[in-house]
């Protein structure tokens, strides 16, 4: 493209700004729907994708056209009738470092060559360590490789984080694995609750999938101890070795939190690897009424920790921790010549201890989280989450025409309607034709083999006068469903 055009082009960008700001705000005052959802051809043709892709954007108005129709296709996340995945509500600024990013592209895996997004990974790093009790360092600032020190990075993704982790388990147990293959001997025992990325990394290192042996869980999804007691012990009756114990913080369905201090102890007790999977829960550790349900987590050896499902920051951005930095160093003994050198530094170069060899600015991302609002105010918004949940079960709990089967924990809760037919189906039918109407947008999962509504209370303007709106929508919904 000649550089005149460029120049024109670039005149939308004062526009775009409107234009971004106008969705946020326009979301947050619900004149949207949510969601409505269209074909992708239909989205296709009114981007019109085949002109641009033949000549691109011919002004500056082609910019914000297809800005403004992309964004009136999209799921509206700053809506606060969005109830639905465990992905971010970002705050309305929050997409500054994509645009640094997308302007600098400093992947910041070699530090050579994302000098301050590998500073920024680095600090934070430090920080959430030290929430964990694994830092040693005079401030976050401090990179002296204290041997007590813990370590970690920032990496895409809650499931490339599980497996990054698992991997090091891996490498602790049998390091020989990397060059020679598994062993047949290894098993890692969890609830049978656990996320679906702990079976897929366990496939992806080719230790087979049935390599997961699961311990049995309460009605709730919550791990038994008397179970993993048993299964542990039958594993090594059958001469397995235990590579990993992983346990939820909190599960993806309910919202719960595996009992991390009596797990933690067992595992002391019997040096098993514990791995919390706290993707979405480890956030707790910030709230001083909230971390008790983290407790145990200090004596984990590893532990995942996603920034873009409760810290607001745009997908994707997650931590893998480790309490014994040797741990992180040990995961992936392999030499790519280009790039790690027979010297290798341990510090800000993060590519040989991730499964990407380029990666994005991930520490400018989760930094920015912070920058625009501070540590107190990302306190108050899990509290005020978490409390949200509880304010929805006590409505619940006075509704003759919903169930809800547990307490919460977290900001997840799942619910039932019972004021209609028993099946299944029925409350799969509500949910779909509930996010059809576009007044809100909430999933739904299976929860001891029964299917339930679930939401995810994750919108920092979410309000009980919402969730009292969403209960009187679904039996709308019902109600027509019945009668056709
Ligand atoms: C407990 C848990 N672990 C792992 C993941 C996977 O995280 P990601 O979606 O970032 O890959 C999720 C996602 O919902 C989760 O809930």
């Amino acid at each position: 493209m000649n550089e005149r055009k460029t120049a024109q082009l670039q005149d939308a960008l004062p526009k775009l700004v409107d234009v971004l700001e106008n969705y946020v705000s326009s979301s947050q005052k619900k004149e949207t729907p949510v969601l409505k959802q269209h074909a992708p051809e239909h989205i296709l043709g009114a981007l019109h994708t085949d002109q641009i892709l033949e000549n691109g954007f011919q002004s500056p108005e082609d910019i914000t056209d297809f800005v403004s129709t992309y964004l009136a296709h999209t799921n509206h996340l700053h809506h606060p009738r969005y109830m639905g995945h465990q992905v971010a509500v970002p705050h309305s600024l929050s997409g500054i470092p994509d645009w640094i990013h997308g302007t600098a592209n400093n992947p910041s895996s070699l530090y050579e060559m994302g000098p301050v997004g590998g500073a920024l990974e680095a600090y934070m790093i430090n920080w959430m360590l030290e929430k964990l009790g694994w830092f040693r360092g005079q401030s976050y600032a401090d990179f002296t490789q204290y041997p007590e020190n813990g370590s970690g990075i920032l990496t895409h993704g809650g499931s490339v984080a599980n497996l990054t982790a698992l991997s090091a388990a891996r490498a602790a147990i049998a390091p020989e694995a990397w060059t020679d293959g598994n062993p047949t001997d290894l098993v890692i025992i969890g609830p049978s609750s656990s996320h679906y990325s702990i079976g897929r990394a366990i496939s992806i290192m080719g230790m087979g999938k049935n390599a997961y042996v699961a311990a049995a869980v309460d009605n709730n999804e919550v791990i038994q101890i008397s179970d993993l007691q048993r299964v542990y012990k039958e594993q090594k009756e059958q001469g397995k070795r235990i590579m990993a114990v992983v346990a939820n913080a909190c599960a993806t369905s309910t919202g719960l939190y595996d009992p991390l201090d009596e797990i933690a102890d067992f595992c002391q007790e019997n040096k098993l690897w514990f791995h919390v999977d706290g993707a979405h829960g480890a956030v707790a550790l910030l709230s001083d009424r909230e971390k008790q349900k983290m407790k145990g987590a200090e004596k984990a050896d590893s532990l995942i920790w996603d920034a873009h499902k409760m810290m607001r920051v745009p997908a994707l951005c997650t931590a893998v921790l480790f309490k014994n930095q040797f741990h992180q160093y040990n995961n992936f003994k392999q030499k790519g010549s280009y790039v790690f050198h027979s010297t290798e530094v341990i510090g800000m170069d993060s590519m040989p201890y991730t499964v990407e060899c380029t990666k994005s600015a991930l520490g400018t991302k989760l930094f920015w989280t912070f920058a625009l609002g501070g540590e107190k105010n990302m306190t108050l918004y899990i509290e005020k989450c978490y409390q949200l949940a509880e304010d929805f079960y006590h409505l619940l709990n006075q509704q003759k025409d919903f169930e809800v089967p547990y307490f919460p924990q977290s900001n997840i809760l799942c619910f039932r309607f019972t004021g209609g037919p028993a099946s299944d189906d029925f409350q799969l039918k509500l949910r779909y034709t509930l996010i059809d109407t576009g007044n809100f947008y909430i999933t739904s999962c299976e929860m001891n083999n029964k299917r339930y509504l679930r939401v995810v209370l994750i919108h920092p303007d979410t309000a009980v006068e919402d969730l009292k709106a969403l209960l009187n929508n679904i039996r709308d919904v019902a109600q027509n469903l019945i009668q056709d």
